[in-house]
């Protein structure tokens, strides 16, 4: 079966968006009557495989000045969407979170619990889609059982039936809501990866926190990819996957997209990405300097 199992989820607006299997409309209501934002929450808000765990592990570090603790990050910046599913329930959960809660979530902004007149701010990362393509498909082979082929896989995401709906109408939203929100930084993965002193700036000074040069050396270090595939707390390997599938830190690079699709796909893939976003703005980086649109 090339199809992940997964579930459909209301969004508010009479559609349904495809959500993982284990994360129900129960849960999504849960959250949407229970879960209430508050001052000085931080939100590290992606489409799935955009650089959520290295944006979380930065953000963790600035807010605790540059110490790891013994945490598993999943712990120390729980995923919004599986709070439901914490021993206990999800209120309970929240009382054991410090004063300032840090959350991940791949909730698009439709379904996103509101920020009301709060001071919580949302960090949303984007990356370009094909190498997001390329690293869904090895993340659902060894994490959630898919059994397509790429080509599968590939028609799939450009469909947008994978978890979280379709990639544009994730990022899109988002993009506009942080031209008018100034609680939503927009960051790309790619520029972290240009520029990861800069960007771990850039949270810091959008967090008001302070980071001399020695913290953010600190937090440069201690989120490096070899950093966090070898540190324990970080490295996911705690999370059930098949052992002959690449883990969840895979190669960490812009444009691996080149090994795996073929310019058909490419072309596909541009055909779509230029009608999409021509409008909005935005603009990617696809690897050897290539810039669209
Ligand atoms: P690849 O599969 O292309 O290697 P997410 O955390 O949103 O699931 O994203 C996972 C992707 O981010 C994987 O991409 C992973 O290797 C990459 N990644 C994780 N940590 C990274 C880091 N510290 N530096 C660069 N890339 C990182």
């Amino acid at each position: 079966m090339a199809h992940l199992q997964s579930n459909l989820v209301r969004d508010g607006n009479g559609g349904q968006i495809k959500f993982p299997i284990f994360i129900s409309q129960e849960d999504m209501d849960l959250i949407g009557k229970e879960f209430i934002v508050k001052d000085g929450d931080v939100f590290v808000v992606t489409y799935p495989r955009s650089g959520t765990t290295w944006t979380e592990q930065m953000v963790h570090l600035l807010v605790n000045k540059g110490e790891q603790g013994a945490q598993r990050l999943t712990d120390a910046v729980p995923w919004l969407e599986t709070l439901p599913h914490r021993p206990g329930g999800m209120i309970e959960f929240l009382k054991t979170m410090p004063q300032r809660r840090l959350f991940t979530s791949h909730l698009p902004h439709v379904l996103m619990p509101p920020l009301g007149d709060t001071t919580a701010k949302v960090i949303y990362v984007a990356r370009n889609p094909k190498d997001v393509a390329t690293s869904t498909y090895f993340h659902n082979q060894s994490k959630l059982g898919y059994e397509g082929t790429w080509e599968e896989h590939f028609q799939e995401f450009l469909h947008g039936d994978v978890g979280f709906g379709p990639y544009f109408d994730h990022i899109l939203p988002w993009w506009q809501a942080s031209q008018k929100d100034e609680r939503i930084l927009f960051m790309k993965y790619e520029d972290m990866k240009h520029d990861h002193a800069g960007s771990v700036a850039r949270i810091a000074s959008f967090l008001d926190l302070q980071a001399n040069p020695g913290l953010i050396d600190r937090v440069v270090a201690l989120s490096s990819f070899k950093s966090m595939t070898s540190n324990e707390t970080t490295n996911f390997d705690w999370i059930p996957q098949k052992a002959d599938k690449p883990k969840h830190f895979r190669k960490g690079d812009i444009g691996d997209w080149r090994n795996h699709f073929t310019a058909e796909q490419s072309q596909q893939m541009d055909n779509v990405f230029m009608k999409k976003i021509k409008d909005s703005g935005l603009q990617f980086d696809f690897g050897d300097g290539v810039i669209l649109p």
